[in-house]
């Protein structure tokens, strides 16, 4: 029987492929679009610099991001991980250099930086073009992550003034798909009724279904102050419970401390911590990560009836297509076509033998 885990490696490709074939498509591809919204990712918005990038990092346990003080994040990120078996060594590969697969994740950093400054210069401008990014690892679980541009309150030099409301709108068109799992980022020193975070995801989440709640910066509360309102859900109620963090700060960025330190760290905060120690299993980016995952299962669970339908639909519109074309032999467009037809019919597969398999019983 397939694992959801397989399930959630499946919709990763066919996000994939989905992209790829938008690209060459143009207008007339609804059906890949309709897909592509069908199946669920989680993007993360906060205000600038409240550590969405680091909190991406340590869920995916990489250093790749560029983070940092002022508007580093000036594209949309869409990064997908994808779990592999054995102990193979993780790479990168970027949508636009496909093949090209990146083992030096400082690299991976330095094309993200690239390839934002080829579209906006290097300035302090942003462009809503994603950037696609897929890691392969046997130590990530699978998941669909987007990382967005900080939402801010002015325009800085060298910025238009529509900045602020542009930012707001390129995150409220990830954020706004009812499929979207919203990672609210707050910081912790700063007062949560001034969250942009829960701000924005309020409005388009009104019940709080699909937000997870993250403070960031617990070590950096002022003497005497503690979370615990907001973690234990007094301060601002959610469906899922808060998950606090501790990212590497400034310092440690500089001293150049590395991800295992860094989690082993936030690990030993959360343990030896008096105000937490009570919450520690339930708090920290290795947490926030398996919580995420169990989340997206179910929600892929609850969904499989209609991506299943949605899914013949785009192999019959894909068969019409490739009447249409004919035999492709050199064509590109062509090879696309059969490959996101096959992962379609797998898809279907592996989806109706975990509906059988569930209703054999004994399903997890
Ligand atoms: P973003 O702008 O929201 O993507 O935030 P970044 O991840 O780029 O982080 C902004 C700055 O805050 C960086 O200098 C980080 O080192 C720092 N930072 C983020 N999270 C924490 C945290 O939990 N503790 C500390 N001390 N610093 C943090
Ligand atoms: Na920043
Ligand atoms: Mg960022």
């Amino acid at each position: 029987m397939a694992t959801m885990e397989s399930l959630i490696g499946l919709v990763n490709r066919i996000q994939r492929a989905c992209t790829v074939l938008g690209d060459y498509g143009g207008a007339d591809n609804n059906a890949f679009s309709s897909l592509w919204e069908a199946l669920p990712s989680v993007a993360v918005v906060g205000g600038q610099s409240s550590g969405k990038s680091s909190v991406l990092e340590s869920i995916v346990g990489r250093d790749f991001l560029p983070r940092g003080s002022g508007i580093v994040t000036r594209r949309p990120l869409v990064l997908q991980l994808h779990q592999v078996e054995g102990d193979a060594q993780d790479y990168a590969e970027f949508l636009h250099m496909p093949g090209k697969k990146l083992t030096d994740f400082a690299l991976v950093r330095k094309e993200i930086q690239d390839e934002t400054d080829r579209l906006t210069g290097k300035t302090k401008q942003i462009s809503p073009v994603p950037i696609h990014l897929s890691i392969y690892s046997p130590k990530v679980v699978n998941l669909t992550l987007v990382d967005l541009p900080g939402l801010t309150k002015v325009a800085v030099e060298g910025q238009q003034e529509s900045i602020v409301q542009d930012i707001e709108n390129m995150v409220r068109s990830y954020i706004e798909k009812p499929n979207c799992i919203i990672l609210a980022i707050s910081p912790a020193n700063q007062d949560i009724a001034t969250s942009d975070a829960i701000k924005i995801a309020r409005e388009v989440d009104p019940s709080g279904e699909r937000t997870f709640g993250v403070l960031t910066k617990l070590d950096l509360m002022d003497k005497g102050t503690n979370a615990l309102d907001v973690l234990e859900g007094r301060s601002y109620r959610l469906q899922h419970p808060w998950v606090g963090i501790v990212n590497r700060s400034q310092a440690d960025i500089n001293r150049n401390v590395d991800m295992i330190f860094s989690r082993r760290k936030e690990r030993e905060y959360f343990a030896t911590s008096p105000e937490y120690g009570h919450l520690a299993h339930k708090m920290g980016s290795e947490y926030l990560a398996k919580l995420l995952s169990q989340y997206l299962e179910s929600v892929i669970r609850a969904q499989i009836p209609s991506i299943i339908s949605l899914i013949n639909k785009t192999i019959e519109e894909l068969e019409a297509e490739m009447d249409r074309i004919g035999r492709p032999i050199s064509m590109d467009a062509g090879a696309q076509l059969y490959t996101i037809l096959d992962l379609c019919r797998a898809f279907e597969r592996i989806f109706k033998e975990h509906l059988d398999g569930g209703r054999a019983g004994g399903d997890r």
